[in-house]
């Protein structure tokens, strides 16, 4: 694997389309899926700098459970409909939260995350099997070009 990964510049959709092929090629190589996740949550985290980037995996019916990120100590245990995570969840669609003091229910892992954006992983029978959140710590970061970009990353995650 090339040593250059994660050297992307440009605008936020050249960034977006080479993590994009980066990605693709990460997970060509390799079929674990924690493996895959963490690798994802540092080429997501290092390309744009987010406060925290990373994974919370479906455990059973009704909760969520960290998995692999980057950025400071978070929440380990989410209830479905919970939260962002719970709510990306529940209704198996992209949430997008301009400002999280505004989210109804919005669980603070960190005072510092300001807007946040999270992204459900579906599977072959197009169950969410996982959520993908990414939180920054300034207000309205994430729009319709991150959500286009970030269901790619996602979409590319439900062959493995
Ligand atoms: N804010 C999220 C919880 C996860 S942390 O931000 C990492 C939520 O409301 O679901």
């Amino acid at each position: 694997m090339a040593e250059e990964l994660n050297i992307i510049e440009g605008t936020k959709e050249e960034k977006y389309e080479a993590l994009l092929k980066q990605i693709e090629s990460v997970v060509a190589d390799e079929s674990d899926l924690i493996a895959n996740m963490a690798n994802l949550a540092s080429m997501i985290h290092e390309t744009f700098h987010f406060w925290w980037t990373g994974f919370y995996r479906v455990i059973s019916d009704k909760e969520l459970v960290l998995g692999p990120f980057q950025g400071p100590l978070a929440c380990t245990r989410i209830k479905k409909g919970r939260g962002v995570c719970g709510t990306a969840w529940a209704e198996a669609k992209t949430q997008i939260v301009p400002d999280v003091d505004l989210f109804p229910g919005h669980i603070a892992c960190s005072s510092a995350s300001r807007s946040e954006i999270v992204v459900p992983l579906f599977d072959e029978k197009d169950d969410v099997f996982a959520v993908l959140d990414i939180d920054s710590a300034e207000l309205n970061t994430f729009d319709e070009t991150d959500k286009v970009y970030l269901e790619k990353i996602a979409n590319v995650m439900k062959n493995v």
